[in-house]
């Protein structure tokens, strides 16, 4: 059960993180913020925040940096567009450039300094308050048929505390990751606890093959304790040494762990991002059937030669 240190409130906030770079994607992120790149037709982002609006968060801060003025102009009313589409009567596309601007109460801040996931976490402080609290890493796309956040929330419910989500990855490929030790058998809705998390390990040295995926519910706690993490992997805070703290400490109460088994997208890498779209486009109603006709047709007869 959860501790008296613990926040039991209900969990109505989330928080997205969208400050990164996106060097991977240069030039094309030279002036568009790389959670602009579309999935098929819509943003990256915009899949983000449909998947805190859908787990019932409705009130979401993105934490952005410099250059990222498009996801605001993206998420507000373009008069002109909708004007124009009214006049040719597309009321089809009307609807869906309006659905971006009324999809949640969004809200912004913006990390000055690029100090990392725990610095940008740090920076919802203020709007969070004092309630449990989700973060979703812009870079992360969770299928929408697999509700990962609201099994999380489910676990912050019952339990307390905070919840990461983890998946197992090739051992070879931990090091780009953080990394979680647990203990004991999943409960039935497969949550585990946490002993030990360390950030992106050396593969030698990693506790295990389970990562963190960019899904967390926080304990509004680790405000706190983000305050007094240093400065650690790649000389940046680190949510996971906060979270290590937590987990080891007890304070603030539980860690526990959701692995996750269904499908996650990391569109922050290009490969990734490529098999992305394909995978999507191929499975849309609209576009799909075509789509996949040629697909087919390309790999047997173009690159089968
Ligand atoms: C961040 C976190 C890491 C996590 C990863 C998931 O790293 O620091 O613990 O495993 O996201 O995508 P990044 O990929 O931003 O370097």
């Amino acid at each position: 059960m959860a501790t008296d240190q613990t926040s039991v409130r209900p969990v109505t906030k989330a928080v997205v993180t969208v400050a990164g770079l996106g060097t991977r994607f240069l030039p094309a992120t030279k002036a568009t913020p790389k959670e602009m790149l579309p999935i098929v037709d819509k943003p990256a982002i915009q899949y983000v925040v449909e998947e805190a609006v859908a787990a019932g968060l409705d009130d979401v801060l993105l934490v952005t940096g410099r250059n990222k003025n498009a996801i605001e102009n993206h998420f507000d009313r373009n008069w002109e567009l909708e004007a124009a589409l009214e006049a040719k009567g597309d009321l089809e596309r009307l609807k869906r450039v309006r659905e971006s601007a009324v999809i949640a109460d969004l809200h912004y801040t913006r990390q000055g300094d690029p100090r990392g996931l725990g610095h940008a976490v740090l920076c919802a402080a203020r709007h969070v308050g004092q309630e449990p609290f989700a973060v979703l890493l812009g870079d992360d796309l969770i299928d929408e048929r697999d509700p990962l956040l609201t099994t999380m929330l489910d676990v912050q419910a019952r339990h307390g505390g905070s919840v990461v989500a983890l998946m197992q990855v090739p051992r070879d490929q931990i090091n780009l990751y953080g990394c979680a030790a647990i203990e004991g058998e999943p409960d039935d809705l497969g949550a585990v606890t946490i002993v030990d998390l360390v950030e992106k390990p050396p593969v030698a040295d990693a506790p295990s093959n389970l990562a963190i995926i960019g899904r967390y519910v926080l304990d509004p706690g680790v405000f706190d304790v983000l305050r007094e993490t240093d400065p650690g992997r790649g000389g940046e805070i680190q949510l996971t040494d906060a979270l290590r703290r937590m987990a080891v400490s007890g304070e603030h109460g539980p860690v526990h762990g959701v692995v996750f088994t269904g499908r996650r997208y990391d569109t922050g890498d290009r490969l990734e991002y490529l098999k992305t779209v394909v995978r999507l486009a191929a499975e849309r109603a609209d576009l799909g059937p075509d789509f996949s006709t040629w697909l087919k047709g390309y790999v047997t007869e173009e690159l089968g030669r």
